[in-house]
């Protein structure tokens, strides 16, 4: 029931630390109970996505110590339970992951369909095939798939499209697969790299992560390891749009500047100076923006999960942009919230359209999920006068602390606590 007070045109400038990737840390964790010896997982982001896995993997009788606020010590080799909990599926779309670690572990899981931000149909028809061509059986009942399997084999498995959480998923299964999987049509998303590259450490044989065809060797059990999750790129992309809109300049630090290549090359076509070392990225920019072209795609394309963000900082551009929205069909959803702030944009189809120069004026706004809630965080900062944000809930899923890392770099931010 928190909301978000922000008043903004105030530029933000200074250094902000960005957190694990919550989409790799939300991977990670699901993949380290199928793990026989102890994990260490370090740079976890504290967001709730990743409060809610730990319940998750509590409940089936995992032992979770946070050593530290970013670092957890897993030791899943009590779990003696495959049946996952609604609501705690219902809370983030993650829990998907589940499925794979159940079935490659224990031949055995009852996952119930989950949940996460709503935009549009979000099927998970393309996991459960490939967890068939293994060898399982999927029956949906009463809102839940139960897998099975007596032995998982190795497949040569086509996807449709390049869906990240299929090919995690499947990947995870496979490792435990006799023989050899091959997954075609793979997403190359950063996060698939880093839940290879810490399945690897753990003992399995994958290989290809990142490209479009992924190798997995099956192996006969998995040990433990210590492992560091990746930085955030939407977070780092989060904080450069914000930055950008408000004539700011911000170094963003801890991070992989490659895994931002479609977000900077954009930003730069608008006219912000970037300049890059081996581990940060500074932004710097005077708020004059030119207008340009976005066009959502799987990586190394420009990231739907920035789409809502930067459609935003498009309104301030001297000119019409188009946005177009390539992975998920409804994601345009939050743009009628944006609206009652001042920003003019159009929906055609997978297209929006704005003919830039909006002047956003702060009011009071309901975030319908993660990004949309970011998207109006941003637009607040450079609003005129006070912007009040609802359904903060969304945000806190994933974005680690964001109203005090705003607050260093100059914002006036503050959540208001209600209760009930
Ligand atoms: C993941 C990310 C999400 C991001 C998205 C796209 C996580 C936890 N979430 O979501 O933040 O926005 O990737 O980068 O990592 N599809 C099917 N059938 C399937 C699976 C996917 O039709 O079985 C379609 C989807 O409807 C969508 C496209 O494939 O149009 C891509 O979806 P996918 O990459 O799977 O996204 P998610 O894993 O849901």
């Amino acid at each position: 029931m928190d909301y978000i007070v922000i008043n903004g045109q105030k530029p933000l400038n200074g250094t902000v630390n960005i957190s694990g990737a919550k989409n790799a840390a939300v991977a990670i964790l699901p993949a380290a109970i199928a793990s026989n010896g102890i994990c260490v997982i370090d740079n976890l982001p504290q967001i709730e996505d990743v409060t809610t896995l730990i319940t998750a993997m509590e409940s089936f009788g995992a032992q979770c110590t946070l050593t530290a606020p970013d670092t957890l010590v897993v030791d899943a080799r009590g779990v003696n339970s495959w049946t996952l909990d609604d609501k705690l599926a219902k809370n983030m779309r993650a829990s998907y992951y589940f499925m794979g670690a159940l079935l490659g572990k224990f031949k055995e899981a009852v996952v119930p369909l989950p949940g996460g931000c709503d935009f549009g149909s979000r099927p998970i028809d393309y996991h459960l095939k490939g967890f068939i061509a293994l060898g399982a059986t999927c029956v949906q009942e009463h809102g839940a798939v139960k897998i099975k399997a007596d032995k998982l084999r190795g497949a040569n498995i086509y996807l449709d499209c390049p869906s990240v959480g299929a090919t995690i998923n499947i990947m995870i299964a496979a490792v435990f697969a006799e023989g050899t999987t091959i997954i075609e049509n793979a997403a190359k998303e950063p996060h698939v790299v880093d839940t290879a590259n810490f399945l690897n450490k753990l003992g399995a044989k994958i290989g290809g992560a990142g490209t479009n065809t992924i190798r997995i060797t099956g192996v006969s059990a998995l040990g433990g390891g210590e492992y560091t999750v990746i930085p955030d790129p939407i977070e780092t992309g989060t904080y450069m749009i914000a930055a950008a809109i408000t004539g700011g300049d911000v170094t963003v630090e801890n991070i992989i500047p490659k895994h931002m290549d479609s977000v900077t090359a954009k930003l730069r076509e608008m006219g912000c100076a970037i300049t890059e070392g081996g581990d940060w990225i500074r932004i710097q920019s005077d708020s004059t923006l030119r207008p340009c072209e976005i066009k959502t795609a799987y990586y190394p394309g420009f990231p739907t999960d920035l789409q809502p963000q930067m459609a935003t900082l498009l309104c301030r551009a001297n000119g019409t942009s188009t946005i177009t929205e390539n992975i998920f069909e409804q994601r345009f959803r939050y743009i009628g919230e944006l609206k009652r702030l001042g920003a003019q944009l159009k929906v055609e189809g997978r297209m929006a359209v704005t003919e830039g120069d909006c002047e956003f004026t702060g009011t009071r706004v309901i975030a319908s999920d993660l990004r949309a809630g970011a998207a109006l965080v941003i637009a607040g900062l450079c609003a005129k006068g006070e912007t009040i944000i609802g359904g903060v809930h969304h945000l806190d899923r994933g974005y680690e602390k964001f109203e005090e890392k705003f607050r260093t770099l100059g914002a006036d931010i503050k959540r208001i606590q209600r209760d009930g």
